[in-house]
């Protein structure tokens, strides 16, 4: 069919032609804006989930939801190797601008904007100039330390929020890139405005094992936040998410055409808007057939491989591969890790570094003490593909070399 009509919409964050399956988390999420309106206690959300299972296009989504019902909002991805106050003080200067925008600096702006100033200040943070006609307060967030600053900078915009019958609604991705320390300060100054009841409301999204790199940052995380878990749509969603957009274009999607997709994606959107998007190409004018998906299958398999999978696979080292490699030998789903050091032939110490290395790299996590489990769906899969071998780990021997024998060129 038609390319320039594919309603399809592959690729990371893009808004796909059909939000499906997501209402009732959006509903929870719009719900909680409402109650930071009315000044009601509210518990800030982070959504977890695996790479591709629609995190981003949600966020984006809520942040639309909350910009609509006219709270100050901002976004922000958290990039690897992190930078949160760099990332966060030129947005908290926007919010502050659009907030004076309403009426004339008062007390409470001033304190912010003092606050800000400050901050920019001791964590060397570029950015324009944090001018609102005021002459700088020492004492506020100007301690140098992340976990005290930051909080007293949230709070001191928050309290401005509030003073303007306004909220405040942050959005992070990606929020396992944070960190420790930041992350900790993050949840710090979710606590203290929680504590005065301010109009502020974190919602973020990251990886699965975000809720216990929170609760290692601040046990107290568990109980400030909400951790929706994002997975696969069940298969009445994941139908919908296939067959709408293409009755929106007079397309018929045949049944055994989307049950043979359900199948080959196990409902993750990511795969379901890249099956979508290559059948739509191939299919006759009208009509999306099961031979269709069966004969564009291999190709998309292919794509994914040469582009979703293998961008990820070849920042890796040789051993890090061979770990994956391991695990994908044990299966999909989580392993022990014992287990897989057992498959690769080795001791759980002799690769404890590797398996920490792919977790800080977001490759594989950690759901329960003492299992490891990938962070993309099939990648499992793309391992036996890409590694069609499987060879145990053979460790190189140090050879210590006596000088003699170094001389005889032994
Ligand atoms: N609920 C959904 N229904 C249909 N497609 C979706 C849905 N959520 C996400 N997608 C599609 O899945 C892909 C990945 O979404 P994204 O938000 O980037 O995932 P994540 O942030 O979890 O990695 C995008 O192509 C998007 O259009
Ligand atoms: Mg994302």
């Amino acid at each position: 069919m038609d390319r320039r009509n594919n309603p399809y919409a592959p690729g990371a964050g893009l808004q796909p032609p059909e939000l499906a399956g997501r209402d009732r988390l959006i509903e929870d999420a719009s719900t909680d804006m409402d109650r930071l309106l009315a000044h009601r206690p509210v518990k800030g959300m982070m959504l977890l989930g695996l790479r591709g299972v629609g995190k981003t296009v949600v966020l984006n989504r809520l942040w639309r939801t909350a910009a609509d019902k006219g709270l100050q909002t901002t976004k922000v991805e958290a990039p690897e190797g992190g930078a949160l106050p760099q990332l966060l003080a030129p947005e908290l200067r926007r919010i502050l601008y659009a907030l004076d925008l309403q009426a004339a600096a008062t007390h409470r702006m001033r304190e912010a904007a003092s606050a800000l100033r400050n901050f920019v200040s001791v964590f060397k943070v570029k950015i324009g100039e944090v001018d609102f006609g005021i002459e700088p307060t020492p004492g506020y967030a100007d301690t140098g330390q992340l976990e005290q600053d930051l909080p007293d900078l949230i709070e001191a915009v928050a309290v401005a929020a509030e003073e303007r019958k306004s909220a405040i609604c942050l959005f992070i991705d990606e929020l396992q890139y944070l960190s420790k320390m930041e992350l900790a300060a993050l949840i710090v100054a979710c606590h203290e405005v929680a504590q005065r009841n301010l109009p502020f409301l974190l919602i973020g999204a990251g990886l699965p094992q975000l809720a216990a790199l929170a609760g290692n940052a601040k046990s107290y995380a568990e109980r400030l936040f909400t951790y929706p878990e994002m997975g696969p749509l069940d298969p009445a969603a994941a139908q919908d998410a296939l067959v709408h957009p293409a009755r929106h274009l007079g397309v018929v999607f045949e049944q055994d055409a989307v049950e043979a997709i359900l199948r080959v994606t196990e409902c993750y959107p990511y795969f379901l808007q890249e099956w979508g998007f290559h059948v739509w190409n191939i299919a006759p004018a009208g009509r999306i057939r099961r031979v269709d998906v069966e004969q564009v299958s291999p190709a998309v398999v292919e794509h994914l491989d040469a582009n979703f999978f293998r961008v990820r696979f070849d920042r890796l080292t040789a051993l890090q591969q061979k770990y994956l490699r391991a695990m994908a030998e044990l299966g999909p789903g989580a392993h022990k890790t014992g287990d897989i050091a057992a498959t690769l032939g080795v001791k759980a110490a002799a690769v404890a570094t590797s398996r920490q290395q792919l977790i800080d790299k977001g490759m594989v996590w950690s759901q329960r003490h003492g299992e490891t489990a990938f962070t993309v769906p099939m990648f499992d899969a793309f391992m036996r593909r890409q590694m069609s071998v499987f060879e145990r780990h053979k460790p190189k021997r140090r050879r210590f070399r006596s000088g003699r024998a170094q001389k005889r060129g032994k």
